[in-house]
């Protein structure tokens, strides 16, 4: 397997003295490029943390996290805003989607972010929201979408600017299980190829068939990994 994202012994407390929790116990993990992995366990055990480390989106106390060669303990704070902006794709519970912008306008703003003109940041919008069954719903403002509609948007969003690596916590939690599933299976559909990493943070063991590999995690450790036949999208 070619590794897109490797964590070694990664630390990470919350708090001091009487309120400090110590959210990653020594976290080592890889992730390969052209799969979906996904990160399952109890609430509280730190998925998300670690899942946000790996973003770039929050530093560890100690260890080291590698997402495509680049170590990220070795990236200035500009260098580390570029990564997020130009690398990651996020796909959150809650959708995430800003209500005053229509679905094309919301699932462009990566690439307006890196820079691109609003005429072509839409039109490549557009074409993903085609790919999803979205078409008929571009102009529509997120409070004229259903949930599953609205996750849809946002794994829009995730991929329009084809991040090297997308990162979903609980993606499926907000939603009835035929939209979650059907979100997932668009998911691996459109986000899993061979130059990617897709990481999927979730509890829901329904969607536990469209993984490749699922890295167990408990109390702060990754504490083992299983390979599967996904199942197809
Ligand atoms: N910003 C924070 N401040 C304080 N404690 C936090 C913070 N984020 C997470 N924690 C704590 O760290 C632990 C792991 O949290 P989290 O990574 O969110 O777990 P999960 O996503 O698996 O539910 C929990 O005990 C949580 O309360
Ligand atoms: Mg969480």
């Amino acid at each position: 397997m070619a590794i897109a994202v490797d964590c070694h012994d990664v630390t990470k407390a919350f708090g001091t003295g009487d309120a400090r929790v110590q959210a990653l116990r020594g976290v080592t993990f890889a992730a390969a490029a052209g799969e979906m992995t996904l990160l399952v366990g109890p609430s509280g055990c730190g998925k998300t943390t670690l899942i946000s480390a790996i973003a770039g989106m929050l530093t560890p106390d100690a260890g080291s996290i590698a997402v495509f060669g680049a170590d990220l303990r070795k990236l200035s704070r500009g260098k580390l805003t570029a990564f997020r902006a130009k690398s990651v794709g996020f796909v959150f519970q809650q959708f995430n989607l800003l209500p005053a912008l229509t679905a094309t306008e919301n699932a462009s703003i990566p690439l307006r972010i890196l820079g691109a003109s609003a005429g072509e940041a839409n039109r490549r919008a557009a074409v993903l929201l085609d790919r999803l069954g979205l078409a008929a719903h571009r102009d529509r403002f997120p409070d004229q979408l259903s949930g599953g509609q609205q996750q849809r948007v946002a794994i829009a969003r995730a991929l329009v600017h084809e991040p090297q690596l997308v990162v979903c916590d609980e993606p499926t939690a907000s939603l009835d299980a035929q939209s979650g599933q059907a979100a997932m299976a668009l998911l691996r559909d459109l986000a899993v190829r061979a130059d990617r990493a897709v990481i999927v943070v979730t509890h829901d063991s329904r969607i536990f068939s469209f993984a490749d590999r699922i890295a167990h995690m408990a109390d702060g450790r990754i504490e083992n990994v299983s390979i599967q036949d996904a199942e197809a999208a």
